[in-house]
């Protein structure tokens, strides 16, 4: 039996020009991030759940990393895995580009 796949649109790729980029899905915060590449490869891109698995802070950017202003657990912000907490991570998703749109498995 196949499984069926269902996409949710984020948005045209070309309104989103600077990264980590805001966005809402389901009423919850995410930011659309660079994935890590190499340098010969296509820019791919993840998106980050913006909540805190700590106590449920919002995370910001700050240079590298998504910070949680309440008590300061830090985030890789192209993978979301912590930088100072190890095992802990953001909850990401790789996002696909169909028809220049940012394409999320449904979540
Ligand atoms: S809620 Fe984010 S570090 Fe505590």
């Amino acid at each position: 039996m196949s499984e069926t796949i269902n996409y949710r649109v984020i948005g045209n790729v070309e309104d989103y020009t600077e990264f980590p980029a805001n966005v809402k899905l389901n009423n919850q915060p995410y930011y659309i991030v660079e994935a890590p590449r190499k340098d010969d490869e296509e820019q791919r891109y993840n998106l980050i759940s913006a909540i805190c698995p700590h106590a449920g802070g919002i995370v910001r950017p700050h240079l590298n990393e998504l910070i949680c202003p309440l008590h300061y657990w830090c985030f890789d912000k192209a993978t979301g895995e912590s930088t100072n907490v190890p095992g802990e991570e953001l909850d990401c998703y790789p996002l696909e580009i169909q028809d220049g749109k940012f394409m999320a498995r449904m979540l």
